[in-house]
């Protein structure tokens, strides 16, 4: 079948990188360091970014870069073994060797800083460090203050703790241990109870760390709160109650086709049988490499990237439903 590439999804470019080193960093984590296999430059990345990492039997996966944006040489990614999860980590771990050469996708970035900030406070949670790492990095060059929250069990949790406090001239390192009891960490409504001025909060955890940062910062300022996921949160009984069952249409624009897109299926799938082409990463709703903008109809967005604004004309193909019967798409 011919594949049309249209919209804002387009395939990009994988690369092929070797994997120069491996590190133990803390209990269950290592870093892979990855590298052009000819020494060249890697492609630039800003703080924040991931990348998708090809492993065997299909599996892909997403990491975040971890180390400074200005390195040119090199991607860090660092990965926990999740021994409950899709099996993506412990793949990498059993599996990934030193020279092994691996697929990755050029690096995206869907948590970038926030260049208004005048001050910037890093709120981690166990392996969201990685993100807020490369973050660190950046204000640190830039000169920007900020505050580093690395909020774990205990000390053996702590990834890259010496680079970490390898002292920041910007930056404040705080570790929160809370040895398995949440009530012994890190008191997060209270340090968030006050916005500072031209403050911008940047957090990244496990589902409960990122319930209880979205709760503490509800009264920030439009803007100033800025999140990753990287496991999409398991909904609450009531909201999967409410989440209507069933088939609904959806229509190109540029060609007026008509497409059915059943309660088991993704719009993402769908288009892709009917010949076109969407790029997708995570497929569920975490990344939005998959976003296609919708010109009519009512979408249950389902998605935890997304952010008010965008929701009135975008969707994600990966997750999205409609509330109504048709949505026109902008493709
Ligand atoms: S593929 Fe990541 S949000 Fe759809």
């Amino acid at each position: 079948m011919n594949q049309t590439f249209i919209g804002v999804s387009r395939p990009q470019t994988n690369l092929l990188l070797v994997v120069r080193q491996i590190r133990y960093e803390a209990s269950g984590i290592n870093s892979y360091e990855l590298t052009d296999p000819e020494g060249g430059e890697l492609a630039p990345f800003t703080a924040g970014a991931h990348i998708d990492i090809h492993l065997a039997n299909g599996i892909v996966r997403q990491y975040s870069l971890c180390n400074s944006p200005m390195e040119r040489h090199r991607y860090v990614i660092a990965v926990l073994r999740d021994e409950k999860g899709r099996g993506g980590s412990k793949a990498l771990h059993d599996s990934l060797r030193v020279q092994d050469i691996v697929t990755v996708s050029a690096p995206r970035n869907n948590f970038k800083l926030a260049p208004a900030a005048k001050k910037v406070i890093l709120l981690a949670g166990g392996i969201g460090m990685t993100p807020l790492k490369s973050m660190a990095h950046a204000l640190e060059a830039t000169g920007v203050p900020f505050e580093l929250h690395y909020c774990a069990r205990n000390a053996g949790c702590v990834a890259f703790r010496e680079q970490l406090e390898s002292s920041w001239e910007h930056g404040k390192l705080h570790f929160h241990f809370d040895h398995g009891d949440p009530a012994r960490g890190l008191d997060i409504a209270g340090l968030l109870r006050t916005a500072g001025e031209d403050t911008h909060l940047f957090y990244c955890g496990p589902g409960g760390f990122m319930k209880a940062c979205a709760e503490a910062s509800s009264h920030w300022p439009a803007g100033t709160v800025h999140f990753e996921h990287f496991k999409a949160p398991e909904p609450p009984p009531a909201a999967l109650d409410a989440i209507a069952p069933g088939s609904f249409m959806v229509k190109i624009a540029s060609t007026g086709a008509l497409l059915e897109v059943p309660a088991e299926r993704s719009i993402a799938d769908v288009l892709e049988e009917a010949g076109v082409h969407i790029e997708t990463s995570c497929q569920a709703g975490l990344c939005a490499t998959c976003k296609i903008r919708f010109l009519e109809g009512e979408v249950d967005h389902r998605d935890y990237i997304l952010d008010d604004g965008e929701r009135g004309q975008w969707l994600t193909a990966c997750v999205s439903r409609a509330t109504s019967g048709t949505l026109v798409l902008d493709l």
